[in-house]
């Protein structure tokens, strides 16, 4: 199955893997690396995994496989950072053996971390695989040994054989733990267990289930407390587009409710809601420190082509961001720390029509937007590749993000405070925060040296414009 299989020392197959890393490295085309969100230093990643407030510092996993930059047989991939904006690339967590290392999350113990993890398992007989939990240990936040007692949560109560993506988190003395999963006949549905020490679990009930319209499976479940609410966060396979919503192959959202850990019984209150509008955001999950709730989403989607893979690596994570809940909606902030990679203003003032400007490949710019007035922002590279579009017409009222070639993603906007649009470009993305947070855009773009901004709209806009740091390796 994987090369860590083939050498019959894990702890050998680590350091093979480390220099097989550092010397890949050095084939890397930079033209779309990002400068500040997380990458993997070669090959592939998808969902991240395992977030984490720990010791004091943030840990980020993802699902990784170095050897090419296509999907592969499911490593952990590990950075973690101070103030969630300079990240540090930290060796590999966790390999494939007889299991590969799909999606899961972490809990922080004292001075010990603990992973959670599906293995999946090829079988002989259909469906050909086996999804079961899987726990890892370390001391150092550094390195994890797998524990020997490993699967120890195998079952689900209909025999599913998907069963993926726990999310693991403690209250009072307890463990509690969900897992995506679906009913026999194909609705996706999300699992809720309990433990007191990690490893033997109880079934407890069927936290939320799809009644047919919600998808045939539910992906990298989360589940947490948001002021006063609680919310559960998933990953749904199988919606149909319903006009402007959920035109990404798959989907991300949540659901509001309450919750009473007496009853285990999650009370929906608010529908289904699209966490992020843009192309690309999927797999999102959060971490909890100091009183505030983190998200992070893979900046990307299965089954859509990425232009970097030729370049040696392919896949990123978002922008981390603050949420809080207004009018039964998340609002999603870019950490506060974001504002330190502000390097050079660039523009201060308004900026005619017509009126161009060129930057590095890491900016940020504000627009005050006149809601009783169009915007037409074209953001593209300076020496040609990806064009991208945002306008606003007063007469629609929606805030629009146009890849080009009919490639749009839009949805109504009313402010519930500022009318500023903040965006951050990195060397192949865009994130388009709204107002205070309530509409969000994830997308990749990929334009070629650094990026040129022109205002096409009629009238004068109000733009103030940083060059942004590096902050990533
Ligand atoms: C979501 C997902 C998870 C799975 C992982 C495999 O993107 O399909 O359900 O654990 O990716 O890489």
């Amino acid at each position: 199955l994987s090369y860590a299989a083939s050498l019959n020392n894990y702890e050998e197959a680590k350091i093979h893997l480390e220099e097989y890393i550092q010397n890949k490295k050095k084939d890397i085309n930079p033209r779309y690396r990002p400068l500040y969100h997380v990458a993997p230093p070669v090959g592939w990643m998808n969902d991240p995994n395992g977030f984490t407030y720990h010791n004091g510092e943030f840990h980020i996993f993802y699902q990784y496989y170095p050897y090419d930059s296509v999907w592969g047989p499911m490593h952990w991939g590990h950075s973690s950072s101070s103030d969630l904006v300079n990240w540090k690339e930290l060796p590999t967590a966790l390999l494939p053996e007889e299991e590969q290392c799909f999606s899961g999350s972490a809990v922080s113990e004292g001075d010990q971390m603990i992973l959670m993890y599906t293995g999946r398992r090829s079988t002989n007989v259909e469906p050909l695989f086996n999804e079961s939990q899987y726990l890892a240990f370390s001391d150092d936040g550094v390195n994890f040994q797998k524990y020997e007692g490993n699967p120890v949560l195998t079952e689900t109560p209909n025999n599913s054989p998907d069963f993926r993506d726990p999310k693991v988190w403690k209250y009072g003395n307890d463990y509690y733990v969900i897992i995506g999963s679906k009913t026999l006949d194909n609705r996706g549905r999300v699992l809720l267990y309990k433990s007191n020490d990690l490893k033997s679990w109880e079934f407890l009930t069927i936290l939320g289930e799809s009644e047919g319209d919600m998808g045939y499976m539910w992906e990298c479940p989360d589940f947490f407390e948001l002021d006063g609410k609680f919310v559960l966060l998933m990953s749904p396979q199988g919606l149909e587009p319903q006009g402007d919503r959920y035109k990404n192959i798959y989907q991300n959202g949540y659901i509001i409710g309450s919750f009473n850990y007496d009853t285990n019984e999650f009370v929906p209150e608010v529908p289904f809601q699209e966490t992020d509008y843009g192309h690309d955001f999927y797999a999102a999950t959060t971490t909890e420190a100091n009183g505030k709730r983190y998200l992070v989403a893979w900046l990307s989607m299965w089954e859509v082509p990425h232009p970097e893979d030729t370049d040696g690596w392919a896949g990123q994570i978002t922008l981390p961001r603050e949420l809080s809940i207004v009018n039964n909606r998340i609002l999603m902030k870019p950490v506060e720390a974001i504002d330190n990679l502000r390097d050079s203003v660039e523009v201060d003032g308004d900026v005619g029509p017509n009126e161009v400007y060129v930057f590095g490949k890491a900016v940020e710019l504000l627009v005050d937007s006149d809601l009783e007035q169009k915007v037409d922002l074209l953001l593209e590279g300076r020496d040609g590749g990806g064009k991208v579009w945002l306008r606003w017409d007063p007469e629609v009222r929606k805030v629009v993000l146009d890849r080009g070639s009919d490639d749009i993603r839009q949805v109504e906007w009313s402010p519930i405070g500022s009318h500023t649009w903040r965006i951050f470009l990195d060397a192949s993305s865009l994130e388009l925060f709204c107002g205070e947070g309530e509409v969000v855009f994830s997308s990749r773009v990929f334009p070629l040296g650094g990026w040129k901004v022109t205002n096409h709209s009629p009238q004068s806009l109000r733009i103030k414009a940083f060059n942004l740091k590096r902050s990533v390796p």
